[in-house]
């Protein structure tokens, strides 16, 4: 294996878009990632602007390379950080999380007992995984059908990647090799299903946000909870085995009537934050 694929090559940064802020409003929360600061300073000078009156947070943490610390280990600090926000704002708080921020985002939904956050937010997030040639700059002379030996049964637990790496052909090294993806949507049964279940149900609304030009999540429809089957077609969020035995609260929230989702065509993964179409068409309604 560990010729097939070396270490990843750095730097990632190239990889990857922008840090995996939050933003939280009500006071809103923007946790982003991966480079620089840059462009999620971009949405948070949209979102001030229309919402000139609302506070708004930016968590930076993780940035460049430490991006690609495991996710567990994030989740924590994150946690932390978004956790004095909400003790400042006991009204409660909005939560905008971006691409790999969104992951991180749902775990802190799942394993925080006393959140009040109203929205979340996930903008271009692999929700439901990746499995895509994108990524693969970071495994150099490694086919996108080899990582998961890489993931499920090497290095796996030590890089971010390999959390939400979901190999549709592979399906029990995924379940089993996985330590963080299939435990936060319920795939893998365990003692915790039910209390964060309810923890994350603890929101008012998800709105999901992607779309077919963004060329980084892979399929594009894992931000809208769609993923590949064993034949890589894609099966939307409403028929995920997840959704239909409701493992992590999907189906209820959804019955609620408290899920949206807004696909927006023609923007790339690295253009979702700056794109004052997309704050309006998807975003701008949510943040009150
Ligand atoms: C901005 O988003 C709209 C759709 O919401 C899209 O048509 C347009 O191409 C995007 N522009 C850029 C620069 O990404």
């Amino acid at each position: 294996v560990a010729t097939l694929c070396p270490q990843p090559l750095l730097p990632w940064t190239s990889l990857f878009p922008s840090p995996s802020p939050v933003l939280v409003y009500h006071p809103l929360v923007l946790l982003t990632h991966i480079l620089g600061l840059f462009l999620i300073h971009v949405l948070f000078l949209i979102c001030i602007q229309a919402h000139p009156d609302t506070e708004v947070h930016t968590i930076s943490l993780y940035n460049g390379l430490k991006s690609l610390m495991p996710l567990w280990v994030q989740v924590q600090n994150f946690r932390k950080a978004i956790e004095e926000i909400m003790n400042q704002s006991p009204e409660g708080v909005h939560l905008l999380c971006f691409s790999q921020g969104g992951v991180i985002c749902r775990a802190v939904l799942s394993t925080s007992p006393n959140h009040n956050v109203h929205t979340f937010i996930a903008l271009s997030s692999p929700l439901a995984g990746q499995y895509g040639d994108y990524l693969m700059k970071a495994f150099p002379n490694c086919l996108k059908e080899l990582v998961y030996l890489v993931c499920y049964h090497g290095m796996g637990p030590e890089i971010s990647i390999c959390d939400y790496w979901n190999d549709p052909h592979h399906r029990a090294d995924y379940l089993r090799g996985n330590t963080f993806l299939p435990l936060i949507n319920g795939e893998k049964p365990h003692k915790l299903m039910k209390d964060w279940r309810e923890n994350f149900l603890r929101i008012k609304k998800m709105v999901l946000i992607g779309g077919p030009d963004d060329g980084v999540i892979t399929p594009w429809q894992s931000s809208h909870y769609g993923f590949y089957d064993a034949s890589e077609d894609v099966v939307e969020m409403r028929n995920q085995e997840f959704y239909k035995r409701d493992t992590f609260g999907l189906r209820t929230l959804d019955a609620r009537g408290d899920v949206s989702m807004c696909v927006q065509s023609g923007v790339e993964h690295t253009k979702w934050h700056s794109n004052i179409t997309v704050f309006n068409n998807c975003i701008k309604k949510w943040l009150i």
